[in-house]
């Protein structure tokens, strides 16, 4: 009997000890979000057309079910000057963000940087000066506390220096710092491209014996718009029947024709989600392209077609 006493109380003591005689970091929960279906809202407008700053916040306020955010788009375009859009990142333009960055984590999403996209060079010019770029990159991660990086290649680089990339990330800030890639969608089968890089091949070399699928990359946004791919279920099996896992392939859609070409209504978005859902349970999830624009085309509010998506996703 007193054996059997014994025991708990001895581990409730050495939780104690460690809980308050050791110096202690409340973790802040694991940044890797395994948890397919997601519902990502990249970022790029952040301001009304008078300048005011977005309220990001509504996005945990009014319930959408955003579980990712990503912050677009970073700009190495030389050592001084790193941009966010048309700002750089490091000046007080950007000071209303961070604060809502940090009310947005504490409320459980995630959010993360997207670099690249459509403005080519950030990536070149990593290649070509990576000493000088990655510590940078580095700091901008840490000042902020963001939850990880997106890569949206959209240039011709080599593979090695995207991995270069992943695997300095990894053994920086941790295997909990989500890594993501945003390819269109044909890419990852091979077929057409933004860059010259193999994302099959990319994948395969990006091995990790600790991350969640032995992976360094934890999914990609695939870009199933602008001719790659169309949001619906014949196009994501394509990509899914060339080897990928459900899970790690999240489907990105154009938010509203203000956002790019290939526009798909949330009706039909619905439609293509719950099909998709029906037939792979482990579904990654969907991004849009991009919040500030968002629901434009279908008469709703950015939030609104966030929480659409949100009720498309929910069980
Ligand atoms: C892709 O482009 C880069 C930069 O031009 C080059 O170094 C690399 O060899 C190319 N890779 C392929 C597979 O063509
Ligand atoms: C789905 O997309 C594919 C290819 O992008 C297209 O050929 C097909 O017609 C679409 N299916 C439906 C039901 O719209």
């Amino acid at each position: 009997m007193l054996f059997r006493f014994a025991a708990p109380i001895v581990t409730v003591l050495s939780l104690c000890q460690s809980a308050f005689g050791l110096p202690f970091i409340a973790p802040r929960g694991t940044r890797d979000n395994s948890t397919p279906l997601r519902n990502v809202a990249y970022v790029q407008t952040f301001t009304d057309s008078s300048g005011n700053f977005l309220d990001l916040t509504q996005l945990v306020t009014q319930n959408t079910g955003v579980t990712h955010v990503i912050l677009s788009s970073l700009h190495l375009d030389s050592p001084t000057e790193i941009h966010l859009n048309d700002n750089d990142i490091g000046s007080s333009y950007w000071d209303p963000l961070w604060p809502m960055v940090q009310t947005l984590q504490s409320s459980g999403v995630k959010v993360m940087l997207m670099m690249g996209g459509a403005a080519r060079g950030s990536y070149v010019n990593l290649a070509n000066n990576f000493d000088t770029y990655y510590p940078i990159l580095l700091q901008i991660l840490q000042d902020h506390n963001l939850d990880g990086f997106d890569f949206d290649v959209e240039e011709n680089v080599a593979l090695s220096v995207l991995l270069r990339l992943a695997q300095q990330f990894d053994a920086d800030l941790g295997t909990d710092f989500i890594l993501t890639a945003a390819p269109v969608a044909s890419a990852l089968r091979n077929g057409g491209n933004l860059n010259n890089v193999s994302w099959p091949d990319l994948d395969a070399a990006a091995a990790s014996s600790v991350r969640p699928n032995g992976k360094l990359f934890n999914w990609y946004n695939a870009q199933f718009y602008e001719g790659w791919g169309t949001p619906n279920e014949s196009s994501y099996e394509s990509i899914i029947n060339y080897g990928w896992d459900p899970s790690r392939i999240v489907m990105g859609t154009i938010v509203s024709a203000k956002a790019g070409s290939g526009w798909t209504p949330l009706s039909t978005l619905a439609t293509d989600i719950s099909a998709i859902r029906a037939k792979y349970p482990n579904f990654g999830g969907v991004f849009g392209w991009e919040y500030g624009v968002a629901g434009l085309s279908d008469g709703v509010s950015p939030v609104g077609w966030e929480a659409a998506i949100g009720e498309d996703l929910a069980s």
